[in-house]
């Protein structure tokens, strides 16, 4: 790894490989095999970073921190340090963890700080700019996570990023094409124009170089959580909210703590499943889905599939709804994590399903358009050892606030979107909720990120998550039911079409590609409207298969790649 860093231009092999890798599996069923380790991300280049890592001795979390920092650089519409995330762990001795390093809401945030004098709801200042920014969580983050599972030297992990902005990398042409789209909004809400970025029309092949993350990146190297809460990097952050009208201080920079929770753990027919609790709905709503599957037969043959989806629908709306009243931060609001998980609650809950009927869910309430935005981003990683990290980090929205700290050359997210900026008033995800997840100052707004290892046996089993706002838990849910239930492989799992419901709007949600007919039909003869949509998430997991062989299935969906030995 060391060699090629240090060759500018070998970058431009180091790509051609790496992309050759994430062609590999698009259309097989089988995903990337490796005896030892793996690692699967959104980004060829970033997969092959924590893959490196791995190869020099590195665990998996020394691997996720490569791989967290290196996607900041390369995949800048979600991978971040200006964000938060979940990261869920399992040890190779069977120990769980799970790391909440989700962002907060600045000290000076208020409840109705987005709704205009006839309260009204103003989701454009919730969506984008400075005051859409939460406290970022990434880099406390990935220090807390080193600091208590990691094994390599920090600044070893933290160097492949630094090379990587300040070399730069060449663009594919979809990327050209999306960094010259996203340079529109960049300009827009950065209050001083980041022309490393927004000046030039990109082409495929163009090297794009970030030359101030480089320095901020090796703040972070040399000084750890102090080079980006306080030094030069924290005045950056607080002279760009003061310029643009942004309320995060010095004070909430140096007071942000990320914190290990007590993972969600669950049960799924002969699996133990485990997940991300409070501040995230995506654990909760996993394993509601899965505790209320188990009382089903189900079957992907022929049209026995439009019955899952009938149920697996039905299941939605009602999970929904009570994401809606009772998910929150833990820390402010007594989310009822037992009950809502309990057996007899479930079944409760369910009681009046209706195989043959959709249960409209309430019309009272107006619906809204699903418009959800992909960029979040998840990896998976397991190391030689058998150590597995599950990680899910976002911006939020696609680029996230779209501001770009000037001086420090990083993207702040727009995760104050994901509180309830209004009772009954949907966030761009299109959930709704009230009370449990109001803003206050210093809670973590409510997320549905799903990161999850699933273990069988006292073995590690799969690692799984994806992006996708509210469809998060839902993708992960058909993943795990797909390998278990419908005997697919990992990359089969990952390719296979995908469907979302959330309560509200009262609509199937389905991937355009999807061109079965007759099961459309008999879902809309049950009563369910039927919504086409582009891709649902970006499914990036690894299945430990029977022969002991890891499979990495990367989501064709977008450029992930898997790259393991
Ligand atoms: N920002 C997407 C989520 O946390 O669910």
């Amino acid at each position: 790894m060391k060699d090629y860093l240090s060759a500018g231009a070998s970058w431009v092999l180091i790509s051609i490989l790496a992309l050759v890798i994430s062609c590999q599996p698009k259309e097989t069923t089988t995903g990337l095999l490796a005896t030892n380790a793996m690692v699967v991300s959104a980004h060829p280049l970033a997969s092959e970073v924590g893959n490196e890592i791995l190869k020099q001795g590195g665990n998996a979390v020394d691997a996720a921190v490569a791989v967290h920092m290196a996607l900041a650089v390369v995949y800048p519409q979600a991978g971040n340090i200006g964000g938060g995330g979940f990261m869920v762990v399992r040890k190779a001795d069977g120990s769980y963890h799970s790391l909440d390093y989700r962002e907060k809401a600045p000290m000076a945030a208020e409840r109705d700080m987005y709704l205009d004098e006839n309260g009204d709801a103003l989701p454009e200042k919730s969506q984008n700019g400075h005051l859409a920014s939460g406290v970022p969580g990434s880099v406390d983050g990935m220090v807390k996570a080193h600091e208590k599972l990691g094994s390599m030297e920090w600044a070893k992990l933290i160097d492949p990023a630094i090379k990587l902005a300040a070399e730069g990398f060449p663009l594919t042409e979809n990327e050209a094409s999306y960094y010259t789209r996203a340079s529109e909004n960049l300009k827009k809400y950065s209050s001083v124009d980041p022309v490393h970025f927004t000046g030039k029309a990109w082409k495929e092949g163009d090297v794009f170089v970030q030359p101030q993350l480089a320095t901020t990146l090796t703040l972070i190297r040399d000084h750890g959580r102090e080079g980006f809460y306080g030094g030069s990097v924290a005045d950056f952050i607080v002279a760009e909210m003061e310029r643009g009208g942004g309320i995060i201080s010095h004070e909430d920079l140096t007071n942000y703590e990320s914190a290990w929770r007590t993972p969600l753990v669950g049960a799924y027919k002969d699996a133990t499943v485990i997940t991300m609790g409070p501040p995230s709905s995506g654990g909760l709503i996993l394993l509601q889905m899965l505790g209320i599957l188990e009382d089903y037969p189900i079957s992907n043959k022929n049209t026995a599939y439009a019955e899952y989806l009938h149920l697996k629908t039905e299941m939605e709306r009602r999970i929904f709804a009570d994401r809606a009243a009772y998910m929150g931060d833990a820390d402010f609001f007594p989310v009822p994590v037992s009950g809502l998980l309990d057996k007899a609650y479930l079944s409760q809950r369910f009681e009046d399903f209706d195989p043959e009927l959709a249960t409209p869910s309430d019309r009272i309430m107006e619906g809204n358009v699903l418009t959800m935005s992909e960029e979040t981003t998840h990896f998976s990683i397991v190391d030689s050892q058998g150590n597995a990290v599950s990680c899910t980090t976002t911006l939020n929205g696609g680029m996230g606030s779209k501001v770009l700290v000037d001086g420090a050359g990083f993207i702040l997210n727009n995760e104050m979107d994901d509180f309830s900026i209004k009772p009954g008033f949907p966030n761009m995800f299109g959930v709704l909720g009230g009370e449990a997840n109001k803003i206050e100052p210093g809670k973590r707004m409510l997320s549905s990120m799903t990161p999850t290892i699933l273990e069988k046996n006292g073995e590690l089993y799969m690692v799984v998550g994806t992006p996708g706002g509210s469809t998060i838990p839902t993708s992960v849910f058909q993943a795990i039911v797909n390998v278990m239930d419908f005997d697919m492989s990992m990359q089969e799992a990952v390719n296979e079409n995908r469907f979302h419901s959330q309560w509200k709007p009262d609509v199937i949600a389905y991937e355009k590609e999807f061109a079965n007919n007759e099961i459309l039909e008999l879902l809309q003869a049950k009563g369910h409207e039927l919504v086409e949509r582009g891709g649902i998430g970006r499914v990036d997991a690894i299945l430990v298969r029977e022969d002991g062989q890891l499979e990495g299935a990367a989501d064709p969906r977008g450029m992930d790649a898997a790259s393991g030995y």
